[in-house]
């Protein structure tokens, strides 16, 4: 019945993703910042975790003014995270431990540091004015300067920059220190298509690709439509409606042409190489993402819904109901649950239903991606307001648009600084740190470490809950259950969303429990409880 077998798929549909914050992962140079030797050491620790790929965010030469999101080389290694010869020591002790190795690439914008923005900026005429978005001002009747249109940076503020010197402005989607590139200009194409190449030929498995639905702007540039539900208090993202910003035809066509070169990859060498698309999109946009068959576009454009929704059984049942329905025939979903950009999971649903999450995020059909720290259930991290370093947050301070809380260091054990850096970390570690570890959740069977490595065997054991077919379970109030099967076997997980015991589905009863986010077992489902069982065929 259903679902079919573990090796008609590729890796990156069977396999589990782990994003790795490189700032705060293992610091081995004492300076309080993380850096690859300090994951290279760590990769028995993520192989042992039975987590199949990991994602690395930006590793390159920055300025750091949104922590290596502002690219100023795209085929470098940044000196506070190491060396390109400690890079590939990475990359070959990721493989020879079976873990594939995914770059971050931030093609919509570089910083204004890269040498194409600085030749860019230099003159009206410079051959590279062009492979930026410069345009004049828009000029009142009073002959008083405007931004040529009433776009809004992700970060607030005008989208647009004013250069005294050449006297235009330049777009920014991001900070003003992150000019948005022309991909409109062939050269601008064929220099970013290089940079995929370069990091291809090194044996990079794939990238998780930045902001994908920016990366063309609607020719002509026209205003953005107000949002209606906007008021203050609100990201002033949010004022307009994103129409003419993001999410354009040609974009699509970029996609596609980015995919070939990964199957070029992927076929010469016979390691399937992998893109990511990071997309917020409504399903049934988002799903446009992977293309067809014939002109396939990103191989996962991610599915954030987990995040952005109320932690609440029915609208998380109608959201993966919704999902599914949004994907063709040959679409294969994916599931985000966490990431330096979103709120801990531990923090907005409580440690008690953080278990319960993880279960989903692992049983769910679909291709999971796991942002560190969340294994060990980090939750609420205060940050002082010395330490703040998010600009987001030092941009529209109070919005509770902070990332830094899910930006803090991992700890790995109970010595100073959690065993992450000999010094003091560039932001302050989870206050319960001496007991949220790695090593002491090894030693506690009940942890959520274990957990987290007990669900990832299950997994890989089972290619039921990796490859199989989904198939909702009906239930009411908190109760979100779903089966899951290939072939004979059927698992059933129950997840009870709230903190009352509930009555078991019908199906459960005489099965095999294989699974509980809970020790002991009882009749029913206890609160907070999540259970995956065994049922007949
Ligand atoms: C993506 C990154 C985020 C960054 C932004 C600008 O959303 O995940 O951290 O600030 O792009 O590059």
């Amino acid at each position: 019945m259903g679902g079919t077998s573990d090796s008609e798929h590729p890796w990156w549909e069977r396999g589990v993703v782990y994003q790795v914050y490189p700032r705060s992962f293992q610091d081995s140079g004492g300076n309080g910042v993380g850096d690859l030797a300090g994951i290279e050491r760590r990769l028995d620790y993520l192989a042992s975790l039975g987590v199949d790929a990991i994602w690395l965010s930006p590793v390159f030469p920055s300025p750091m003014v949104d922590f290596g999101y502002d690219v100023a080389d795209y085929t470098g290694i940044d000196p506070l995270f190491g060396t390109m010869a400690e890079f590939d020591r990475l990359l070959s002790g990721a493989h020879a431990r079976g873990l594939r190795l995914l770059l971050d690439f931030v093609p919509n914008h570089s910083s204004d540091q890269h040498p194409w923005f600085r030749e860019s900026r230099s003159s009206r005429d410079n051959p590279k004015r062009d492979w930026y978005i410069w345009r004049d001002p828009k000029l009142g009747a009073d002959g008083s300067r405007h931004p040529p249109n009433n776009w809004i940076s992700d970060f607030g503020g005008s989208a647009w920059a004013w250069d005294e010197a050449t006297g235009q402005y330049y777009l920014h989607a991001m900070l003003p220190q992150q000019p948005d590139l022309n991909w409109r200009n062939p050269e601008v194409r064929a220099a970013m298509f290089d940079v995929m190449r370069f990091w291809f030929e090194r044996g990079v498995d794939g990238f998780r690709i930045d902001v994908l639905w920016h990366i063309v702007k609607a020719q002509g540039l026209p205003d953005n439509p107000p949002n209606p539900d906007w008021e203050p208090g609100i990201n002033e993202r949010d004022r307009v409606i994103q129409l003419y910003s993001t999410d354009q035809p040609e974009a699509h066509e970029i996609a596609a042409e980015m995919r070939e070169i990964a199957d070029g990859y992927s076929v010469r060498t016979g390691q399937e190489r992998v893109l990511i698309g990071e997309i917020f999109l409504p399903f049934g946009r988002l799903a446009a993402w992977a293309g067809t068959p014939a002109r396939p576009e990103v191989h996962m454009p991610f599915n954030f819904s987990l995040i952005e929704n109320p932690w609440d059984a029915a609208t998380i049942a109608g959201l993966i109901a919704d999902y599914e329905a949004s994907l063709p025939a040959w679409g294969w979903p994916n599931w985000v649950l966490g990431s330096h950009d979103a709120q801990r999971t531990a923090a907005r649903v409580g440690q008690a239903q953080a278990r319960v999450a993880m279960m989903l995020l692992l049983t769910l059909r679909g291709t999971p991606t796991l942002y560190q720290g969340d294994e060990l259930g980090i939750g609420e991290v205060a940050i002082p307001p010395d330490r703040v370093r998010d600009p987001r947050e030092l941009r529209q301070p109070g919005l509770g648009l902070g990332r830094d809380p899910s930006r803090t260091p991992m700890a790995w054990d109970g010595s100073p600084h959690g065993g992450f850096s000999e010094t003091e970390p560039w932001l302050p570690l989870h206050s319960d740190w001496r007991a949220r570890n790695v090593a002491a959740e090894e030693r506690d069977p009940t942890s959520m470490l274990s957990l987290t490595r007990a669900l990832l065997r299950l997994r890989r054991a089972e290619a039921a809950l990796s490859v199989g077919d989904y198939a909702p379970v009906a239930g009411d109030g908190a109760l979100l259950a779903y089966e899951r099967r290939v072939g004979e076997t059927r698992l059933l997980v129950a997840l009870n969303l709230g903190d009352k015991a509930l009555a078991l589905p019908n199906a459960a009863r005489g099965g095999e429990r294989l699974l509980s986010t809970l020790p002991g077992e009882a009749t029913e489902l206890r609160g907070n409880e999540g259970l995956i069982v065994r049922i007949a065929a």
